[in-house]
């Protein structure tokens, strides 16, 4: 059974999910590392199950329990590591807590969530767990707080964005010459 069928079965709600051309840039991204990178996604759900099912390592975050398990149930044996970051109170607005987001590499940020708003990346801890990353995609980038904020975050971080449909695409300056590698069979 699809990936994105087993998540709609488990409560998944598409229009919760991310956006079908974000997933376009997201899989090229994910096919551009020479082997399958480690993803953080902020905002679990189903973006984080199909990268998985492309074989990279995820860690998904959100900041609600129940968002969670519906991944959970969905995912089965895939590869995903589920994160609870409840919301706080930052100097940008709600965000999550990044205290609990295991510190490692993330050559991939999706940033997804949280629904309440994303400005909470704009803090220290949000940009210290950023700047790590080869590169970071924001969906919905055709609305005007997260094109800003995807305006700012690659300003923040000394790189430059690339507006791709309703996705935002932020690489390190010296990934530009990074070829991506031949595409693969799978799902
Ligand atoms: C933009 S969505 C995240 C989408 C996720 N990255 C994906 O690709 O599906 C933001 C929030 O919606 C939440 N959400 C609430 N109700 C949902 C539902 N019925 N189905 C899916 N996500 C839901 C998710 O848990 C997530 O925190």
């Amino acid at each position: 059974m699809p990936w994105a069928v087993r998540w709609l079965r488990h409560g998944g709600d598409l229009r919760w999910a991310l956006h079908p051309e974000t997933w376009l840039v997201l899989r090229r991204e994910l096919d551009s590392f020479p082997q399958p990178p480690r993803l953080l996604e902020l905002g679990a759900g189903l973006g984080g199950i199909l990268a998985a099912a492309r074989g990279a390592s995820v860690t998904a975050v959100d900041d609600r329990s129940h968002d969670l398990d519906r991944v959970r149930a969905a995912a089965r044996e895939l590869p995903i590591e589920l994160v609870l970051a409840p919301l706080r109170s930052t100097s940008r607005g709600l965000g999550y807590s990044f205290g609990t987001v295991p510190s490692r590499d993330y050559e991939l940020i999706f940033v997804d969530g949280p629904s309440v708003g994303r400005e909470g990346l704009l803090t220290e801890d949000g940009l210290t767990l950023l700047e790590r990353a080869t590169v970071i995609v924001v969906d919905d980038a055709v609305r005007p707080e997260e094109h800003a904020l995807a305006a700012d975050v690659a300003a923040r971080l000394g790189r430059s964005v690339v507006y791709e449909g309703p996705a935002a695409v932020i690489r390190r300056r010296d990934e530009a010459a990074r070829r991506p590698r031949p595409p693969t069979p799978r799902a």
